[in-house]
């Protein structure tokens, strides 16, 4: 479901926003410093409920402003309603669907899929492996209806079994208890990332074969504990090392995705531009999957797509954003680098952004 309204009010340098946005694509130009990313960072907290650049909300308020408030609407019949308040002097962030409050914000990222693509996203394949466990579970997340419930157990089990270790006496009663806990829920886990990563994997091809045709890329997820043994036997065995370091070395907390050419780390061998296109194929294979499986569609939130593919690149890009039927909001510097990235036929909606106004074009 598309949005077709945004309301912003205290966010950044952005003056009250009132956006109706088109359901495919949207495109947002502006000098410097005028709010582009600050208008996806709102879209990004509505669905999201945290920031791309800040781990700290009330940075994103306007300097004078009490609070940030966000609403979307999402099309639809009924069209669903989303909120998202965060003030200056509350610790908590407020989060309305429907105008019901108290929403959890798994709920809100279920009613609102979103793909952010941005500097940092470029960055997927050569930072650490949290990034592509976030980026594994999203899709898993939204194909699965048991995985929620699966990596809250896993957590909490996870955090209890550190705590033991940490004691100065083995509570080796609590401790059994915990790690059963941990390794049954974590095999689960295993079980529902796996059998999405085999599904993923094949569309990720499909789609990197028009970008960057590379042979011999291929695409592993590694479950984050030796494949051969059950995790209740990892966890028993290494408990005195974990106790050692004061934490759980294995389990899937560590898993991750492994990208290899040949037998060498991709990152290793790849240009940056190259990586970058990996990791372009990898974001649009997830709305793709996404809308084969369930048959919704996410939202793309691409921030200077201009600075950081070439113009061929941005075209095979764009022209699969296209055909993903995803709703996208796009921004740029300049206008020509972007406006002419796409198909006559398609619609393009014009923004424009000035001093933190918004202009429809
Ligand atoms: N809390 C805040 N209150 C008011 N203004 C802010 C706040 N935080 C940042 N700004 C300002 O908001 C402006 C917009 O920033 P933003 O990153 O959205 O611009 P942009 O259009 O994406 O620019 P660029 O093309 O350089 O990426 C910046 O000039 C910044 O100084
Ligand atoms: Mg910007």
């Amino acid at each position: 479901m598309p949005l077709e309204r945004l309301n912003f009010l205290g966010l950044r340098n952005l003056a009250a926003l009132d956006m109706r946005p088109a359901p495919g694509i949207n495109l947002v130009t502006g000098a410097n410093g005028s709010g582009k990313t600050s208008l996806l960072e709102g879209v990004h907290m509505l669905g999201m409920a945290r920031s791309f650049r800040t781990q700290k909300l009330k940075h994103a308020i306007t300097h004078d402003a009490d609070a940030v408030t966000l609403h979307g609407r999402l099309a639809g019949d009924p069209p669903v309603s989303l909120g998202v308040r965060r003030s200056r002097d509350a610790a908590e962030l407020e989060i309305r669907l429907d105008g019901e409050r108290g929403i959890r914000v798994a709920r809100l990222a279920e009613t609102l899929p979103l793909q952010l693509i941005n500097p940092d996203a470029f960055r997927l394949l050569e930072g650490a492996p949290a990034a592509r466990r976030e980026f594994l579970d999203w899709g898993v997340f939204h194909v699965k209806h048991e995985f929620f419930e699966a990596w809250r157990r896993v957590r909490r089990a996870l955090k209890h079994r550190n705590a033991l270790l940490r004691h100065d006496r083995i509570d080796l009663r609590s401790m059994r208890v915990w790690e059963q806990e941990l390794a049954h829920w974590s095999e689960q886990l295993d079980l529902l990332r796996s059998d999405y990563m085999a599904q993923f994997a094949k569309t990720f091809e499909a789609t990197l074969h028009e970008l960057l045709p590379l042979s011999g890329l291929s695409l592993r997820y590694y479950r984050g504990w030796d494949k051969q043994r059950g995790l209740l036997d990892v966890l028993e065995n290494g408990r005195d090392t974990d106790r050692q370091m004061g934490f759980t070395q294995q389990g899937p907390q560590r898993a991750d995705l492994r990208l290899r050419i040949g037998k060498r780390a991709a990152v290793e061998e790849l240009s940056r531009g190259q990586q970058k296109l990996v990791v372009s194929a990898l974001k649009l294979a997830q709305g793709r999957l996404l809308e084969e499986l369930t048959g919704r569609t996410c939202v793309y939130l691409i921030d200077d797509l201009a600075a950081e593919l070439d113009v061929s690149h941005r075209q095979i890009f764009c022209h699969w954003l296209e055909r993903l039927h995803c709703q996208v909001f796009i921004t740029g510097v300049e206008r020509s680098a972007l406006e002419n990235a796409w198909q006559s036929e398609t619609d393009v909606a014009m923004f424009h952004v000035e001093h933190g106004r918004l202009l429809t074009e």
